[in-house]
């Protein structure tokens, strides 16, 4: 059977990494794996590889930035010729990036079966380009793995049956259980102070918009004063600081490799970090601001309070059982629940169900359990 993996974007390489290796143990499968190029700085993706072990792609796309418009059109056209050239059994999709819409429609155009990871997640935000890239994926789609009930259900309410939704956990918990384990016991002391918290920021809704943006700054700068603040800032965030000229919002901070950093009671900027390196600074931090949609759940497994900078989560689960809290922009709100971590006075969480290391497990033998079949029916 002739698999094809599609990634494209940092949150997608995380994702990849454990059913790739997972696949290796099924020497039936050939597995193809398509790189788009949607993200291409080293920090951005080949440093992912490396951390995570991800065996270099097979093909590379390189379609970089652009609109949504072009950046999605010029991933399906040069997908379709691949898929025309290979003519894989199934195309292997996860998450909810450009990459994953792109590749997806061409893919059930030509009727090739769409698995799509992490399926199911809705935030009911229709302004959030994830969200559109969510339904539309689901929506051409013929297996679907989902991290929770909730998305199972949410499949169901859209008519999918429930003969193709597999619940199997989260693969991004996969790839975190393993390098937790690999690093414990080994930290890596990046950060001096023994408190400090985690910023990160970087979708449009908070960045693109100058006064959101300046107006969230200036909530995590008057909390930086009494705990301090490391901000690693995705290159669409470095984009925006230069071009709203806040620059003087921030201290710059160059973490070496040796050298640990002092934070300062600011808002503490850097470039973005590796997967390892990142690990080990969120694993130490009190506490996590973001708008990201994987951290809402890294922190739930690591059991560290997390305030999500949105109005809408796709990941309710992490705030009915885990750490995270929606708390919006509103300066206010952010200090108010801030306090509420710093005094102690923060829920504890609970894992969910199936977020045990063991997710690319079940997807894979589900996968080949479809070979099986489809070699049946032929
Ligand atoms: C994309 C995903 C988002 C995911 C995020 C993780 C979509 C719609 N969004 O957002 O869901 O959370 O990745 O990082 O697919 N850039 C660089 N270097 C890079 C990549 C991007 O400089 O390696 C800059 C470019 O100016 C680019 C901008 O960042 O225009 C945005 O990149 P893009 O891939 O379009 O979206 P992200 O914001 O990264």
């Amino acid at each position: 059977m002739r698999i094809i993996m599609v990634v494209g974007a940092r949150p997608n390489f995380v994702k990849i990494a454990p059913i790739m290796k997972e696949s290796k143990k099924y020497s039936k499968m050939d597995i193809i794996l398509v790189h788009t190029g949607q993200h291409y700085d080293r920090e951005m993706s080949k440093a992912f590889f490396e951390d995570l072990d991800i065996p270099k792609p097979d093909i590379c796309l390189g379609i970089g930035s652009g609109s949504h418009a072009v950046q999605t059109g010029a991933i399906m056209a040069a997908f379709e010729k691949i898929c025309i050239d290979k003519r894989p059994d199934i195309v292997v999709v996860v998450g909810d990036v450009n990459s994953t819409l792109g590749c997806s429609i061409v893919s059930a155009k030509l009727h090739i079966p769409v698995a799509h990871v992490e399926a199911g997640l809705r935030s009911g935000d229709r302004s959030m380009p994830e969200e559109i890239n969510r339904i539309v994926t689901d929506a051409v789609s013929s297996i679907f793995f989902t991290t929770c009930r909730e998305a199972n259900d949410n499949l169901k309410k859209e008519g999918v049956a429930s003969d193709k939704i597999y619940f199997v956990g989260n693969v991004m918990i996969d790839t975190l259980i393993k390098a937790r384990d690999a690093i414990s016991g080994n930290e890596k002391p990046l950060v001096k102070n023994d408190e400090y918290a985690l910023l990160t920021l970087h979708r449009p809704c908070n960045v693109d918009d100058e006064t959101s943006f300046k107006k969230i700054v200036k909530g995590i700068s008057e909390i930086s004063k009494k705990i301090p603040v490391l901000f690693p800032a995705h290159p669409r965030t470095q984009k925006k600081i230069r071009e709203y000229r806040m620059g003087r919002s921030f201290i710059s901070q160059v973490p070496g490799k040796n050298r640990p950093i002092c934070l300062a009671n600011a808002v503490n900027l850097t470039g973005p970090l590796s997967y390892v390196d990142f690990l080990h600074v969120m694993k130490r931090a009190k506490l996590v601001f973001t708008d990201s949609g994987g951290i809402q759940e890294e922190t739930t497994v690591l059991g560290i309070p997390c305030l999500t900078l949105r109005d809408s989560t796709e990941r309710w689960i992490t705030v009915h059982e885990g750490t995270n809290e929606i708390v919006g922009t509103n300066v206010s709100a952010i200090v108010k629940n801030t306090n509420r971590i710093l005094n102690g006075a923060w829920k504890k969480g609970n894992i969910p169900r199936y977020w045990d290391g063991k997710a690319a497990e079940r997807i894979v033998r589900v996968l080949n359990d479809f070979r099986a079949e489809s070699k049946e029916r032929k």
